[in-house]
């Protein structure tokens, strides 16, 4: 799977966004070390609280199925479906990928304009709580 074609997927995944609230839309796609991908969107809840990000639910699907090992995820979002930024994950998201991938997993945000930013887990959440503490 290619950087562009996980993008795609990202992209895909964000026509399910249900965001009557925020008006972002945001897709993830996931790679997984065998080549699978899995997708997600947010969902948002009218008590707010229970919201869950892409990029979350893209996870929790793939660890659901049995698949725990990951390589990389691209994100998309922005208002109404536009991506004219780049759309970084949150800081409950980076913590949700430390649970299950090391600093190196590979975090590939998509803009609309075929602009990719790339960055390690490592950089984005460093020095990262997990179970080896
Ligand atoms: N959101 C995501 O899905 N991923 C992120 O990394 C940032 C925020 C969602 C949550 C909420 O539905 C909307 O975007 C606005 O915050």
């Amino acid at each position: 799977m290619t950087i562009s074609g996980l993008i795609a997927e990202a992209k895909a995944a964000a026509k399910n966004a249900y965001a009557p609230y925020s008006g972002f839309h945001v897709g993830a796609a996931l790679l997984t070390a065998d080549g699978k991908v899995y997708r997600g969107c947010n969902i948002e809840n009218a008590a707010f609280g229970p919201t869950v990000c892409a990029e979350r639910t893209a996870i929790f699907h793939a660890v659901s199925e049995g698949d725990r090992d990951f390589t990389a995820i691209a994100i998309v979002g922005g208002a109404n479906g536009s991506f004219d930024k780049f759309c970084p994950p949150c800081g409950v998201c980076r913590q949700v990928m430390a649970e299950f991938c090391g600093p190196a997993f590979m975090i590939h945000l998509g803009r609309a304009d075929g602009a990719v930013k790339t960055f390690k887990l490592g950089e984005l959440l460093p020095e990262a709580f997990d179970m080896t503490d």
